[in-house]
């Protein structure tokens, strides 16, 4: 388990059927197929570390020993071993095609057809590693000649050690004019592959007749490596305050920007030890913060953070920290990722937001005031379900109804890109509950001394028999029994679901099944097909909340408005009735004025029901309380 799997042996078993095949593509397929969640299909995985660990499914065993990495398995019982596609082929015993088609058609990636273009692409990507390691090699030499030295000074003023400038593999580039040309032609290397490497550029686009022209001259060049560490294209910084500051190497065959992370393969190894994994913002904040131990820090390449890069961090790490500037420009980049973000969170996928001091970068940060200050940023990281309302919001604590209104509709639209459900649901509810939070400052969790709405009770048109029955026994909390009723209701009649969704997701339920039960049926609403009790509860019992169902609609004391038969008015009667009990009279009354405004705001019929249905039950809660004869009392 020790020694980072850099070059792993495992690939030699398909080696010949690859060929056909672009690495790049191979390369892309792995990081976008995750294998915990490709292997636990077979076979059950707990977290283990940084690792996940199960029985192995290729042999009999009861105690685990297999291990799954972030790009390949490893049993330590029988030796099996291997990456996604590898899995795939043993596992169910597919063909290399096969098994290459099965993960693309999931990750949605199209396998590309071999043709003699494809094979003569690949070939010059062969060619281009091999170039671009060489062009490396002499930037390398020319930062230890004379030319190179106020290049290298300038990289050690910066702070850098030898050993760092050596593990990032920095260089100077010399002053242009075709040196490297010139440096690698005795090398056999030509013209066409260095512009093909990305490393010059023809003067008139695709014009060979046209000549050439220097992409690097007069910078310390920063190699760019891939997950495996092989180069695929630079990074050049000026040294003064020339203009452009940094100058990069061209989209390739091997360097697609969109695709890759500075300091990945370095990352890549960090994380498997255990190191963070940290997104900044440029080349020499991952240098820096790497010689100063966060060796989990990667970069995009000068672009905002892409999908495919968020998908190769949460490769390395089920909670990747995004490190951003504390100056406006870093708020707005926040919310780029994380509208990035968003659609691919999963309960394994999920991220943290680190704002670092106004004015400092990671680079900045640590060369002033140490490791220790960029720790404490980092401990300050906020989970993203914590950091989202404040982005997606802003400070508004004054906002019109109208404003509040469109900020609703942009937290439940936000909740609804996540595309996995369960997260998705989760999100929805926590934004809400902040939304609506926002508005009540100091508003008990529940007003109401626990029992004193239930004391005395409403006439009509609940004020049955059973009913009575339920509500006179009460044990000292009365909650429990109404929030039975309250979901009975909607068990039994899930189509009232929409009209009282809102209401219905922000009340404070006693905990246990009822709360178990609501969110269920939240989590069911977006999907169900029809709004059906039967289908309701199959799901609820399917998820396993049988139990939880036969304590809501079991009893036999439940009132008419929960049972079957009930007419869908007098169950939402009867839903509101027993909401405004649950909620309390100082939180009905604040829910009262705020759909007042809503409907003086918009004008909207939903409010304007909203509006009667709130004054009904407020009424009918103040009769209740203030008319003699409590429940108790009666029958
Ligand atoms: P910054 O301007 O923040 O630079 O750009 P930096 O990383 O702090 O660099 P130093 O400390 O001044 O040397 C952040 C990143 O944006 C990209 C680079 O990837 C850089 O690391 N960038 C910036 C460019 O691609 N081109 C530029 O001209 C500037
Ligand atoms: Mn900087």
């Amino acid at each position: 388990m020790d020694g980072f799997p850099l070059t792993p042996p495992y690939r030699l078993l398909y080696e010949g059927a690859t060929m056909a095949l672009p690495p790049q593509f191979l390369d892309d397929l792995r990081t976008r197929t995750p294998l915990p969640g490709l292997i636990g299909r077979k076979t059950r995985l707990a977290r283990n570390g940084r690792q996940w660990k199960g029985c192995c499914p290729f042999h009999n065993e009861k105690t685990p020993s297999f291990y799954v990495y972030d790009d390949h398995f490893h049993c330590f019982g029988c030796g099996a071993h291997g990456d996604a596609i590898a899995f795939l082929m043993r596992a169910e015993g597919a063909s290399f095609p096969e098994a290459v088609e099965r993960l693309a058609s999931e990750a949605g990636m199209e396998v590309p057809k071999p043709t003699p273009q494809a094979a003569a692409r690949e070939a010059r990507a062969r060619d281009s590693h091999a170039v671009l390691a060489a062009a490396a090699a002499v930037y390398q030499r020319r930062l230890r000649l004379p030319e190179g030295r106020p290049a290298l000074d300038y990289l050690l003023k910066r702070g850098l050690t030898e050993e760092t400038i050596a593990r990032f593999g920095l260089g100077w580039s010399g002053e242009g004019r075709g040196a490297l040309a010139a440096d690698l032609r005795p090398e056999g290397i030509t013209t066409e592959q260095l512009v093909e490497a990305g490393l010059i550029k023809w003067r008139e686009p695709d014009d060979p007749a046209s000549g050439t022209s220097d992409l690097f001259f007069g910078r310390v060049m920063f190699p760019i490596r891939d997950r495996r560490g092989r180069i695929i294209s630079f990074g050049g910084r000026v040294m003064g305050d020339g203009q452009p500051k940094y100058v990069n190497g061209p989209e390739t065959e091997l360097f697609r920007k969109r695709q890759s992370l500075y300091g990945w393969d370095l990352a890549r190894e960090g994380a498997f030890r255990g190191a963070t994994v940290i997104a900044v913002e440029g080349y020499m904040d991952v240098i820096m913060l790497h010689q100063a131990g966060f060796t989990g820090a990667v970069a995009p390449l000068g672009t905002a953070l892409t999908a495919e890069q968020l998908a190769a961090l949460w490769q390395m790490s089920p909670e990747p920290v995004l490190c951003f500037d504390g100056d406006s420009a870093g708020a707005k980049a926040a919310t780029r990722a994380v509208e990035t973000a968003l659609p691919a969170l999963k309960p394994e996928a999920t991220l943290r937001l680190a704002t670092l001091p106004a004015g400092e970068d990671p680079d900045t940060l640590v060369g002033q005031k140490g490791a220790a200050a960029f720790q404490a940023v980092l401990d300050s990281a906020r989970p993203l379900s914590e950091a989202l309302y404040g982005l997606l919001v802003g400070h508004l604590p004054s906002a019109t109804p109208e404003q509040r209104a469109g900020i609703r509709a942009l937290l439940v639209a936000k909740a609804s890109v996540i595309e996995d459900k369960g997260v998705s649901a989760e999100y929805r509810r926590a934004l809400l509950d902040r939304f609506f939070a926002s508005t009540r400052t100091e508003r008990p969790a529940f007003a109401r001394p626990a029992g004193a709405a239930l004391r005395k009770g409403p006439r009509k048109p609940w004020d049955k028999p059973p009913l009575v029955r339920i509500l006179r026994t009460p044990p000292e909390d009365p909650r429990p029994g109404q929030a039975r009723i309250l979901l009975a209701i909607l068990l039994r009649q899930p189509a009232l679901l929409p009209e009282v969704e809102e209401p219905f997701c922000l009340l404070d339920l006693p905990p246990g099944p009822a709360e178990t039960l609501r969110d269920a049926m939240l989590r069911w609403l977006p999907h169900a097909e029809v709004l059906d009790s039967a289908a309701l509860m199959d799901h609820l019992r399917e998820h396993g909340m049988g139990e939880a169902l036969s304590w809501a609609i079991g009893a036999d004391d439940l009132p008419l408005e929960a049972r079957p038969e009930a007419q869908p008015k007098e169950a939402l009667d009867g839903w509101w009735h027993f909401f405004g009990y649950l909620r309390g009279e100082d939180e009905l009354s604040r829910d009262r004025a705020e759909a007042q405004q809503m409907l003086a705001a918009t004008n909207d019929p939903a409010a304007q029901q909203r509006l009667i249905r709130l004054t009904e039950a407020l009424a009918a809660l103040r009769r209740g309380e203030t008319e003699s004869g409590a429940y108790g009392e009666q029958a």
